[in-house]
């Protein structure tokens, strides 16, 4: 069975490794026994892919954007990883929770539900149609606000807060130290920090056409300030002063493309954004789309990605 493996490494800003920036994947092209045009691909580190614009602190979410995200949180995988993720802060009534990158508010609501009215949640977004969602979510709990405000610079006073989350929104601010710095500031003495997001450069996902598959993903990319933030993200988390710090694999794995399943919903945001950030036409995205339903139609459908979750606390 012939099998290619190319690997070009170069040192990245952080100090790891990744790929060279002419070859977007590091790939195991293998191909079937009985011949075909299927491909494995397993990127398992790449460069940030070329952008098209000025980088931005941000992905820009939109009303639509922000709806079909909605629906991407409220999967089953993304679900598990909201429950594990609020279960490492210890939540009690009346406490005062801080959501940083707040989305549609399911972390705030949830959490909400935990301090009660004795307590209170917060969050901050730099995304007015995000912060629409949230409030209207929350509206039945008056001890939840949501306001628009950077991560880099959160309009709380100093130690105000006992526990502080933010999930995949890290990966989006170009400062992480400085939001990290932030957050620090606004925990109390003993506060405690729950920070969450996904390694993009081992993200596997069986395709047929690996060149398109890339050429999607690279797409969505444009919007990531960092591809492989959990490689350097115990580190950030020290240098801002917490300490205990420790980190868990979460894992999301599909073998089958369902509606309740992460990828699934995912195609859906990248049918939704790809076309108006790259040079690909809706009928490209879409035709990537349907090789992968084609896929799991045969049973053949494989995609994996490991979330990170960090804890750590504001020494007393
Ligand atoms: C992938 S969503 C995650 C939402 C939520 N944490 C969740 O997991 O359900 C990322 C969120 O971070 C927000 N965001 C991105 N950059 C930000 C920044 N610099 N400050 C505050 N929020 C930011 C986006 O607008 C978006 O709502």
């Amino acid at each position: 069975m012939p099998v290619l493996i190319a690997i070009i490494l170069q040192k990245d800003n952080h100090g790891g490794l990744s790929l060279h920036r002419h070859s977007s994947f590091i790939g195991l092209f293998q191909q079937p026994p009985q011949g075909g045009s299927e491909f494995l691909l397993c990127p398992v580190g790449f460069d940030p892919p070329p952008r098209s614009a000025p980088v931005s602190d941000t992905m820009d979410f939109d009303e639509r954007a922000s709806r079909q995200a909605e629906v991407m949180y409220l999967t089953r995988d993304l679900t598990e990883v909201r429950r594990r993720t609020i279960e490492a802060l210890g939540l009690t009534p009346g406490m005062r929770v801080l959501d940083v990158g707040s989305g549609p508010g399911l972390f705030a609501d949830e959490m909400a539900q935990t301090v009660g009215p004795t307590g209170c949640v917060r969050g901050v977004d730099i995304s007015e149609s995000m912060i629409g969602l949230a409030r209207t979510r929350c509206a039945d709990k008056p001890w939840v606000d949501f306001q628009i405000a950077d991560a880099v610079s959160l309009p709380f006073e100093d130690e105000y807060f006992d526990a502080c989350v933010s999930v995949q929104t890290l990966e989006f601010v170009a400062d992480v130290d400085a939001a990290l710095r932030e957050i620090h500031r606004v925990l109390k003495p003993g506060g405690r920090l729950a920070v969450s997001d996904a390694d993009w450069g081992a993200t596997s996902w069986r395709c047929e056409d690996a060149a398109l598959c890339e050429r999607v993903m690279n797409g969505w990319l444009q919007g990531f300030a960092h591809l492989r933030l959990p490689l350097t993200l115990k580190s950030s988390i020290e240098a801002a002063g917490f300490v205990d710090v420790s980190a868990r694999a979460i894992p999301v794995l599909n073998t089958a493309c369902e509606p309740e399943s992460f990828s699934f919903q995912f195609i859906r945001q990248l049918q939704g954004v790809v076309p108006a950030r790259t040079d690909l036409t809706q009928e490209e995205v879409d035709a990537w789309a349907s090789e992968l339903r084609g896929l799991d139609e045969r049973g053949a459908y494989f995609f994996s990605q490991t979330r990170y979750l960090f804890t750590a606390d504001k020494p007393l």
